[in-house]
């Protein structure tokens, strides 16, 4: 019931020994409160006066205000610690998706990411403090209740040890029942959760086809789906509750008229029969507080497998290995790198994911502009992502100058990159802070000469606000074309980078623009290793070195006169090419 992850948690077995300690401190004061009050009025029913009964009252109001001082400070403590681990367990899973980058939030569904890092993390908030508490608390304090029960009426303990096992079996049976349910309720929140988060980035699409409403339907129908599966669990945590109640009243009732009984026949004290009738309850009292929120906790339970599962991912951050700037006699070698795709869904039938690269070999040099050229979905994208470290190759060695490394995962390694993917991405801010994205100490006369470069001069001139505008999400919308040349400004204004990754940095602009922009950015390129993927021919007369690929293999390489020369697949290429492009 209890996750074994849970006792790995820091500082937790410490807690869990204080905690033990408080129990029994209050497992005492349960007894001492039935103990002076029962004497009391066994006192009072033998005639003595009510006067002499102080000693008694006083006692039972100490002891009953130390077992609520005792169960405030445990609450206290459970709170600290669970909001604590919670905050640690949030900035853990965060750090890991900022590490993981794009794949680890692709695997799981950014939807479920979000909603995990929100509520999943204050559910665990909640799993952590009333489990430990309960748990506890069912460990203890029913043992020292019943202890004295037998030491007073031994019949009477014989009864209680006896419902015990059953109660505990009835819970077990009954908790396996709820966990499914309650699993099925985790799986259709994080559908509802991925499904939700989907609708809102496609909105555009789905408005555009007239499909918005069907969407929306579908929504409705997953969401009806959660609401059934929570309403099923609350249906079972209900009946379980129920049962549990009438099973331990029945019993209480069985002990009391037992006790009647026999304090009838004179076989027992009533004193002791009065100490028992109260202590009962008290003995049932943790099994009920734990049955009742175990099936509050279920959430709390899957939201921390979820949790831990993403933290025990295997980081593929490479062990360190010192990675030097990038410079004019530098080398990167891969060779009979691999990498497919394993999600789920596209694994094909013989349980083996299609690859999206097979068995690439590549060398790169110093300052030199890589071209990469192949058709859609030939890998362009990916091999760009496997350079720049987000994804991570399945099979093959990455060596750079002459030494192996692990994975292009590094932080030196990535902090030496300008990517400019095929969709960049706009913050919202202003178009200034967005240019200055990895060099954010740029003047504005950089800032300026760069808008110039990439051709945003037109732009800003529309503008209100000019650079000060305020862009991206929520503020003024741009064109594709505005957002590449945005992000090309990224890179041409942080001259520390070193290597820039283009991914058809210039897919959405017309040929003329393009041409016209290619001359300005060109020059810029010395003194850098670009890596430039497209599938627009006319940039390969600019490249050093082009790569060409097809279906996920490197079908050819080498400078634009040896693959001419050549007259093989990029040849071939060249000629589909000019007749989709006519260039
Ligand atoms: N996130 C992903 N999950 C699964 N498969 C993917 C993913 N991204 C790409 N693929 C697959 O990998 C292969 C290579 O895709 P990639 O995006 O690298 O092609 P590309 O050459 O960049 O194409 P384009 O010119 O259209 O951008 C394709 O078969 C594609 O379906
Ligand atoms: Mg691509």
């Amino acid at each position: 019931m209890i996750d074994r992850k849970l006792l790995k948690l820091p500082k937790m077995k410490q807690v869990l020994a204080v905690l033990a300690g408080l129990f029994v401190l209050q497992a005492f004061f349960i007894i001492g409160q039935a103990v002076s009050l029962s004497q009391a009025i066994t006192h009072l029913w033998s005639g003595q006066s009510l006067v002499n009964q102080y000693y008694w009252m006083i006692f039972f109001l100490v002891t009953y205000t130390l077992r609520h001082g005792v169960k405030w400070l445990q609450d206290m403590l459970l709170d600290r610690y669970a909001t604590e681990q919670a905050s640690a367990l949030r900035q853990q899973l965060l750090v890991k998706v900022f590490r993981g980058g794009p794949a680890i939030i692709q695997k799981h569904g950014t939807g479920n990411m979000t909603t995990l890092a929100l509520d999943g993390i204050d559910n665990v908030k909640n799993y952590l403090k009333l489990i430990t508490e309960k748990m506890m608390s069912m460990s203890i304090v029913p043992w020292f209740v019943l202890v004295t029960i037998f030491w007073l009426d031994w019949q009477s303990g014989v009864v209680l040890l006896l419902v015990f096992p059953l109660i505990i079996l009835f819970m077990i049976i009954l908790g396996y029942a709820a966990k499914n349910k309650a699993d099925k309720q985790f799986a259709s929140y994080q559908k509802l959760a991925n499904h939700f988060m989907d609708a809102i980035r496609g909105i555009d699409t789905l408005k555009r086809f007239g499909i918005s409403q069907d969407y929306g339907n579908s929504i409705f129908k997953t969401s009806e789906r959660f609401r059934v599966a929570t309403m099923s669990t609350l249906r079972v945590a209900i009946l379980s509750t129920f049962a549990l109640d009438f099973f331990t009243t029945l019993s209480i009732a069985i002990v009391a008229v037992l006790l009647g009984l026999r304090l009838i026949n004179g076989e027992v004290f009533l004193f002791e029969a009065l100490t028992v009738l109260i202590l009962s309850p008290e003995y049932f009292l943790p099994v009920r507080d734990f049955s009742g929120d175990y099936h509050a906790t279920l959430d709390g339970k899957n939201a921390f497998q979820a949790v831990t599962s993403v933290l025990d991912e295997p980081s593929q951050v490479a062990k360190t290995t010192a990675i030097s700037e990038w410079h004019d006699t530098s080398s990167l070698e891969l060779s009979g790198i691999t990498f497919s795709y394993d999600t789920s869904h596209n694994t094909s039938s013989n349980g083996s994911s299609k690859m999206a690269l097979k068995q690439i070999d590549l060398a790169v040099s110093g300052y030199q502009k890589v071209g990469i050229i192949g058709m859609s979905g030939s890998g362009k994208s990916t091999l760009i992502n496997l350079l720049s470290g987000f994804l991570s190759p399945k099979a093959g060695e990455v060596r750079l100058e002459g030494q192996e490394i692990s994975s292009l995962k590094e932080k030196q390694w990535q902090q030496q990159l300008a990517y400019i993917p095929q969709n960049p991405y706009i913050f919202s801010g202003t178009l200034a802070a967005n240019m200055a994205f990895y060099h954010p100490a740029a003047t504005r006369e950089q800032l300026i000469e760069a808008a110039q470069v990439v051709g945003l001069n037109d732009l800003i001139a529309e503008l209100p606000d000019g650079i000060d505008t305020k862009i991206g999400e929520g503020e003024r919308a741009l064109s594709g074309g505005q957002a590449q040349r945005i992000a090309l400004a990224r890179a041409f204004l942080d001259a520390s980078r070193k290597i820039w990754l283009f991914d058809e940095p210039t897919a959405h602009l017309d040929i003329e623009t393009e041409v016209e922009l290619k001359e300005r950015m060109v020059p810029l390129m010395t003194n850098h290793l670009v890596f430039f993927a497209t599938h627009r021919l006319h940039w390969m007369k600019q490249m050093d070195y082009i790569i060409v690929m097809d279906q996920g293999k490197v079908v050819e390489q080498g400078s634009l006169e040896k693959l001419l020369a050549k007259n093989g697949a990029f040849c071939q290429l060249s000629t589909t090419l000019r007749g989709n492009q006519n260039v």
